[in-house]
């Protein structure tokens, strides 16, 4: 029995792992593309166990497919049926649940979005903690500052289409108005994995909606150490001239977690009112024949219209696969003793 070099190794954030790490995921995942049935036995017997504080239509399918496809299973669980200890409650304290998990199976997922945590940053120390005491790896299933998944995803989806060097190509990636009060999650993590293969960054939104100050920086990092460059507008328009890409997405403003908790619903009435930030096909005449991705579910009609999220440039349901592709390669990698 073999393991990888990247057996054990926790996924929180794409940032955390090497280029060459990365660029190992999608090439797994590309040719688990082609031979999808292929690698039954890499997990045959073993369990992955997903904590789910917040829904999920993806993700959750997804990697139930890939555990499938792996010959193993993945266990759903809620957290709120498993007596944990919280901020205001009694119960088994992480440490003795990562420790307890980590005996019967080969990996834990955990997702914890903006409407489950009290203040920004909490869901990613709460994986954090998880991840020390967890004795198997920990994969970010999206949280409240990276969705390391949806980002290779991505990434796979725009070496498909723009060929495996991104270096200079342009993305737009821009607010999108709407009524859902969407995480910064994916919008953080396709700022950073699209810096660091050297794509083109401009990232477009109202003024008020600021995302994490730290990923910004490291985005700069990232695209001053490939040459590329980055940009802020808070135009609407400007961003898609000659664009290659475009991500139109809404996220809420950094006041959303005001006074320890998350105010949904002022966010969506506030985020209503800038009607123009949408992805339209006058928009994307603009651009360079750009590609239109999105993490979904989409807000169609808000964030993006009908003819381009379904249009012939959308990698909506191309990305959405990829999702099995990668979270399959990323398992296979971290977890399986069977290479
Ligand atoms: N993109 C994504 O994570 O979708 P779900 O929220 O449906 O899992």
């Amino acid at each position: 029995m073999a393991k990888s070099k990247l057996f054990g190794k926790d996924l929180i954030c794409s940032q955390e792992w090497s280029e060459e790490e990365l660029i190992q995921v999608l090439e797994l995942a590309e040719e688990m593309k082609e031979n999808r049935f292929n690698y039954q036995p890499l997990l045959k017997d073993r369990t992955f166990f997903m904590f789910f504080y917040n829904p999920s239509v993806r993700t959750r399918q997804s990697f139930e497919c890939a555990l499938t496809e792996l010959g193993g299973h993945a266990q759903f669980l809620e957290p709120k049926t498993m007596r944990l200890k919280t901020a205001t409650t009694a119960g088994e304290t992480v440490e003795d649940a990562a420790k307890v998990m980590s005996r019967y199976g080969c990996g834990i997922g955990i997702r914890i979005l903006e409407d489950m945590v009290s203040r920004y940053g909490e869901g990613d120390e709460l994986i954090r903690e998880y991840a020390r005491w967890a004795e198997v790896p920990v994969i970010s299933m999206a949280h409240d500052k990276f969705h390391p998944c949806q980002g290779l995803a991505d990434l796979m989806g725009l070496r498909t289409h723009l060929g495996k060097e991104l270096q200079g190509k342009k993305l737009l990636l821009t607010w999108g108005h709407g009524a859902l009060a969407r995480s910064w999650s994916s919008v953080q993590e396709t700022l950073l994995i699209s810096s660091r293969f050297g794509m083109e960054v401009t990232l477009a939104y109202p003024a008020g909606y600021d995302l994490d100050p730290q990923i910004i920086e490291q985005t700069k990092e990232n695209c001053r150490a490939k040459g590329s460059r980055f940009e802020i507008t808070h135009s609407p328009f400007d961003g898609y001239r000659g664009a290659d890409v475009v991500y139109s997405r809404n996220w809420v403003s950094p006041d959303a977690y005001r006074g320890g908790r998350f105010h949904k619903g002022e966010e969506m009435k506030r985020a209503m009112r800038y009607k123009e930030w949408i992805c339209d096909p006058e928009k994307m005449k603009l651009t360079a024949n750009a590609l239109f991705i999105h993490p979904m579910p989409v807000d169609r009609g808000h964030e993006v219209t009908d003819e381009v999220a379904s249009g012939s440039r959308s990698l909506i349901y191309e990305i959405a696969e990829n999702r099995l592709h990668v979270q399959k390669a990323i398992l296979a990698l971290i977890a399986s003793d069977l290479w």
